[in-house]
């Protein structure tokens, strides 16, 4: 466990007025000077921290109770401050006149400017330039590239607001800006590239499968994106091995035909006390006597809203304490791709079909 600090709370609206100013130059001195310092991005918040010096991110591994072998990804303010700290390549530019500022982080070689520390002991760094204002406010004030995880303890869903972060971080950092709700709600899209321009995508998120086609031509999905590790099995992302996301009640997925999904939770509701992730949709039809404990997560069809609420939903799920919380079984293309990647690590891989 990390010492206990006096975590100061710093709510900010418009990054741009003075006071505004002169908070973010004081949060990245904090930065500068070795401390930890969570911020909003355009996916998640982060728990940031220094890039370039190990004892940083020994105390962000410390904050977050995760294991040190777990790299963390280095985001900078502008595309091209990359270079100092990855040998980059024409696909990393062409990724980043596409996607960045954005939810994208691109895995390259490290240079020596980055300590193993920070990289978990790999060669290669991951680097992300968010487009939220607050974030390249900040790293620009720390004069310096921002090692950040997301700002949740180890396990548990990433946050996207200001609360969640009190709920896991209070007492552990020394700084938490409040910048309110993070737009997307769930992780960049991580790729790798290897040789000129193969390209491997690690983890999905809002830069989608196609657009990233789009951009590269060919690009490969890891199996770990959409299946269960085996046992012993390398991974080229160390986070895949690790459970993620994962509320303390047993998560099920559900996949079926809409009324026979709908069927079986009505009836389940009868047999135990569940909590439910449903479809507006469905609200109606789930709307029982008692005390329900229905969390919509957004139209049916509505993959941007169910990414915005997921890891919310999932908290407050948690938090009923129920026997078992039911979800859907989210589709596996465009931005459902994300949504499934993260609901199969919160269900441990339970899918039920219906
Ligand atoms: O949206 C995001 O990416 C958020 C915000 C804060 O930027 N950050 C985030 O960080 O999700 P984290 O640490 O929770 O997830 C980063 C993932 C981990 O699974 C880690 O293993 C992987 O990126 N990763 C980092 N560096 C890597 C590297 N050099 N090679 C392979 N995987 C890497
Ligand atoms: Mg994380």
């Amino acid at each position: 466990m990390a010492t206990l600090l006096t975590t100061e709370y710093l709510p900010i609206g418009d990054p741009s007025c003075d006071l505004a100013r002169e908070q973010l130059a004081r949060a990245g001195r904090r930065i500068r000077d070795g401390g930890l310092v969570v911020f909003p991005t355009e996916t998640v918040y982060g728990l940031g921290g220094d890039a370039t010096r190990a004892e940083s991110a020994r105390r962000i591994y410390a904050a977050k109770g995760r294991p040190s072998d777990n790299p963390l990804i280095i985001h900078i303010a502008d595309p091209q401050d990359a270079e100092p700290y990855a040998v980059t390549c024409d696909t990393y530019d062409r990724l980043a006149r596409a996607f960045m500022p954005g939810p994208l982080t691109v895995i390259l070689p490290r240079k020596p400017t980055i300590p193993t520390e920070t990289t978990g002991g790999l060669e290669t760094v991951a680097v992300r330039c968010p487009s939220h204002p607050i974030a390249r406010a900040l790293i620009r004030a720390a004069g310096t590239p921002i090692a950040a995880p997301s700002a949740n303890l180890s396990g548990k869903p990433s946050p996207t607001c200001a609360r969640h972060v009190m709920d896991d971080m209070d007492g552990r950092v020394d700084i938490i800006i409040d910048g309110g709700d993070c737009e997307i709600g769930l992780e960049s899209t991580i790729v790798a590239i290897s040789g000129e321009d193969n390209v491997t995508l690690l983890r999905p998120g809002a830069i989608t499968y196609d657009a990233l086609c789009m951009v590269i031509g060919k690009v490969q999905i890891a199996d770990a994106v959409t299946e269960q590790l085996k046992e012993g099995e390398r991974v080229l992302s160390p986070g895949m091995k690790y459970r993620h996301y994962a509320p303390d009640s047993p998560v099920v997925l559900l996949d079926g035909a809409p009324d026979a999904v709908l069927q079986y939770l009505m009836h389940e509701q009868q047999r135990c006390r569940c909590a439910i992730l449903c479809y507006d949709e469905e609200l109606s039809a789930l709307q029982t006597s008692g005390e329900p404990l229905l969390f919509p997560v957004g139209a049916r069809d509505d993959l941007v809203t169910q990414a915005h609420t997921l890891f919310t939903l999932l908290r407050h799920a948690d938090r009923a304490l129920p026997d078992i919380i039911y979800a859907h079984l989210p589709p596996m293309d465009g931005l459902g791709l994300a949504l499934y990647n993260r609901m199969i690590r919160a269900a441990a891989h339970t899918i039920k079909r219906v």
